[in-house]
C-alpha cells in the first residue's frame, strides 16, 4: 500500500491525524508513512515475524499491537484515520466498520481492496478464527479475470488464505461489507473509491472539518476513467501473468521429473553395464578354462595315438624275428 503515499498525503493534508489505527500490517513498510507524516501508529497484525518486530521497535512512533481486528478496535486509542487492510472478508470489514462508525464517527477510514478480487468475494486468512456461519464455501484456487471459476492458475494465497468459492451475492466481499455498513448506519457518511491497484477506498463523515476538501482533493483519482481503465487492464495483466507463472512451475515441476526419471534410467544402465562387463569377464575365465581343458586333454590323449606305430613296429619285430627262426629251422614248422 505504500503505492498510495500520496493519496495518505492528501489524507494528512486536509484532515488532522495524530493517531493511526493499521489494520494489516504485514512488513510494516507502510506503517513507516503513516510515522513519516506525523502520525502515532498502532500497528495491529495477529502474526508478526521477527522481522516486523525488530522494523516496528527500531522506530519510536510504530506500536506493535498483536491481535486481531475487529475484537482490538476497543483495547486501543480512538484513531482520527484507520486504515482497514486485514482479513478480507465481509463478517471481518462489516464488524470493523460498525466499530468505527459507532465510537470514531469523526475518523477517516481508508479501506484497501474494495475493487477485484476482494471486492464482491471474501477472503478468509487461515486459521480463521470466523465461525463457519460467517463463511462462505472456500476454496484454496483463487480468482481470475479470464473465466469465473477459481483456478490454482488464478489469485491464491499458498496456504495464508482461502477464497469463497463463488464471487456475489449476500454478505460476500469488501465492498458489499462497505455497503450495507452504508445502507444500516451510513447517514452522513460518505464513500468514495480510487480505482487503482485492487481499489483504495475513503469513508469519512460529511460535516467534520476537513472532510469536504478531501474528497475534493480526490476527486482527480476518484472520478478518472483512465485510472480505472489502466487498473482493469492492469489485473489482465496481473492474472495472465499469474497463469503464466503457474504453468511455468507446471513445466518445471514436469521437467524434474523428466530429469528424475531420465537420471534413474540412467544409473540402471550404469548397473546393467556393470553387469555385462562382470558377464564378460567371467566368459572370459570360463573360455580361457576349456581353453586349459582343451589343452590339457590334447596333451593327455597324444600319447595313445603314439601306440599305433609302436605297436606295429613290435608286430613288425616279432614277424621278422619268426620269419628268421622258421629259415634257422625249417622242421620247427
Ligand atoms: C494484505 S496484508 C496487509 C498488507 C499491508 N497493509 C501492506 O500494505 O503492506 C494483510 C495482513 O492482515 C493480517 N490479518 C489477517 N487477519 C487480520 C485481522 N483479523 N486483524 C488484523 N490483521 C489481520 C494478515 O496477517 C496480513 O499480514
Amino acid at each position: 500500500m505504500s503505492v498510495f503515499r500520496e493519496l495518505f498525503e492528501l489524507v494528512f493534508a486536509h484532515r488532522q491525524v495524530a493517531a493511526v489505527v493499521e489494520v494489516g500490517v504485514e512488513s510494516g513498510q507502510v506503517s513507516a508513512v503513516y510515522a513519516d507524516l506525523g502520525a502515532t501508529v498502532y500497528c495491529v497484525e495477529p502474526n508478526p515475524d521477527e522481522r516486523l518486530r525488530e522494523f516496528l521497535s527500531a522506530h519510536p512512533r510504530l506500536n506493535l499491537v498483536e491481535g486481531t481486528s475487529p475484537e482490538i478496535l476497543g483495547e486501543l486509542p480512538a484513531a482520527d484515520l484507520y486504515v482497514l487492510d486485514g482479513d478480507h472478508n465481509y463478517a471481518v470489514v462489516r464488524r470493523e466498520l460498525a466499530w468505527i462508525m459507532e465510537h470514531a464517527p469523526d475518523a477517516v477510514v481508508v479501506l484497501h481492496d474494495v475493487l477485484w478480487p476482494c471486492g464482491r468475494r471474501d477472503f478468509y486468512y487461515q486459521p480463521s478464527p470466523l465461525p463457519p456461519s460467517d463463511v462462505h464455501d472456500s476454496t484454496r484456487d483463487g480468482p481470475t479475470v479470464w473465466h469465473d471459476e477459481v483456478t490454482p492458475a488464478g489469485f491464491v494465497g499458498d496456504g495464508a488464505y482461502t477464497v469463497a468459492t463463488h464471487a456475489g451475492g449476500e454478505r460476500n466481499g469488501v465492498l458489499t461489507a462497505v455497503e450495507d455498513a452504508l445502507a444500516d448506519d451510513g447517514a452522513g457518511w460518505r464513500f468514495e473509491i480510487v480505482p487503482a491497484v485492487f481499489g483504495f477506498g475513503v469513508l469519512a463523515r460529511d460535516g467534520v472539518p476537513g472532510t469536504a476538501e478531501l474528497f475534493a482533493a480526490l476527486r482527480p483519482y476518484t472520478s478518472s476513467a483512465l485510472l480505472a481503465a489502466m487498473e482493469n487492464n492492469r489485473i489482465g495483466l496481473y492474472t495472465r501473468v499469474l497463469q503464466l507463472q503457474y504453468e511455468a512451475r507446471t513445466h518445471a515441476d514436469d521437467a524434474n521429473r523428466l530429469a528424475e526419471t531420465i537420471a534413474a534410467q540412467q544409473r540402471e544402465i550404469e548397473r546393467l553395464r556393470g553387469e555385462l562387463d562382470r558377464a564378460n569377464a567371467e566368459i572370459a575365465t570360463r573360455r580361457h578354462e576349456l581353453q586349459g581343458l582343451r589343452d590339457e586333454l590334447a596333451r593327455r590323449s597324444a600319447p595313445s595315438r603314439a601306440a599305433p606305430p609302436e605297436l606295429g613296429t613290435a608286430v613288425t619285430q616279432l614277424g621278422r624275428a619268426i620269419s628268421a627262426r622258421v629259415r634257422r629251422d625249417p622242421d620247427s614248422r
